[in-house]
């Protein structure tokens, strides 16, 4: 069967762009799992600690994410949802692959220094950076190759940022499997249709949680007054009327993609929507958009507090414990070949 695994941070609520690109996903191949398959999804709180956090704001927040998760409906009976930190095969894991992990692979990687604002062509140990860089944040692909190598992980949905980073878990599954002998999985990018999900205040970037202006994100937990505010401030252009040129028209794009995607294929293309819409002026529009995003999101928000509310949290406390459990089995039974392959 297929094994298919995926992490989500606990910084903060998820975003549009997290639900579009990853969440749903998930969601969707539950749904569509055979009998034999295993699906992992964890909740990554030592990929969070790279940057900075305040602990218990942290422990907070990783109690909203798995609400939030169960809120889109993941089964916890049916999927092994879990904190990464329960499991401490995937730190095991991670220093063994960083024993053959390339550096000169990893410093070429975009990640670590979108994180602290330099630029593309930065060097890691470039002593003149505004802030040192943490050894943790620059070894970041490695400890995430190991949460889905300990799994044998074949199938990994993401969005479209974290395919730089799923390259370089087949490189360091090819790494160890040249000197070992064939033990850890191959893992396969699911890339999300919705794959790239931008800004509402800068539309030629991606959503994103860190992003400073807190409008430039609808969250999964938004009232519709708060989705109807911060898309009738969404950043688009002066030409008339509703066209799809994600080129020319970025922002009226990102909006008609976000309709597209939330219609799951109800409409045949992106175009089509625009096409319907052309005539409507923006501001009749972006009523329309706040409308769609609304409905699609009103009963995921109000499952999340229902389950935030419920009996203070032991539920929440029961499921994380299960999974926590069944993702250790998961990943032992790995973690056995490995440390026999390499002689600890
Ligand atoms: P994270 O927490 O930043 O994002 C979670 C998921 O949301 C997707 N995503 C988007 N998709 C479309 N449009 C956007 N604007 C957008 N923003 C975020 C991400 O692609 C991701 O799928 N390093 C990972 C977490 C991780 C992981 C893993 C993922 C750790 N270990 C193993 C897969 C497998 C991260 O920071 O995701």
């Amino acid at each position: 069967g297929r094994v298919v695994f995926s992490g989500i941070q606990p910084t903060g609520v998820p975003h549009l762009g997290n639900y579009l690109g990853a969440l749903r996903q998930w969601r969707k191949l539950q749904d569509e799992a055979a009998p034999e398959d295993t699906l992992l999804y964890s909740i990554v709180d030592l990929h969070a600690i790279t940057i900075r956090q305040d602990p218990a704001q942290l422990k907070r927040w990783k109690k909203e994410m798995l609400a939030t998760m169960l809120a889109i409906g993941l089964d916890p009976h049916r999927s092994i949802i879990f904190y990464q930190s329960s499991v401490p095969a995937h730190s095991e894991l991670m220093w063994i692959l960083s024993c053959s992990a390339s550096m000169g692979y990893l410093s070429r990687m975009t990640q670590w220094k979108s994180k602290m604002s330099l630029p593309d062509d930065a060097s890691p140990l470039d002593t003149s950076s505004k802030a040192a860089l943490k050894l943790g944040l620059f070894s970041y692909p490695v400890l995430q190759g190991a949460d889905i190598l300990v799994h044998s992980a074949t199938h990994v949905p993401v969005g479209h940022d974290q395919s730089q980073h799923l390259e370089f878990a087949r490189e360091l599954s090819n790494g160890f499997n040249h000197i070992y002998g064939p033990i850890l999985s191959q893992p396969t990018t699911i890339l999300s249709p919705a794959k790239r999900i931008m800004s509402l205040k800068e539309p030629t970037l991606k959503m994103s949680k860190s992003h400073a202006d807190p409008k430039s994100r609808i969250l999964l937990t938004d009232s519709r007054d708060e989705i109807s505010k911060k898309i009738k401030t969404a950043l688009t252009d002066s030409i008339t009327g509703v066209s799809y040129d994600p080129e020319t028209r970025p922002g009226v794009s990102n909006l008609v993609e976000i309709v597209y995607h939330l219609n799951d294929g109800a409409a045949p293309s992106c175009e089509a929507i625009a096409k319907d819409c052309q005539d409507l002026s923006i501001k009749a529009f972006k009523e329309m958009v706040a409308d769609c995003i609304d409905a699609k999101l009103s009963g995921i928000r109000e499952r999340y507090y229902e389950i935030l509310n419920e009996e203070g949290g032991s539920g929440l406390r029961r499921v994380a414990d299960m999974g926590g459990m069944n993702a250790a089995a998961s990943a032992e039974a790995t973690m056995e070949k490995v440390r026999d392959a390499v002689g600890l």
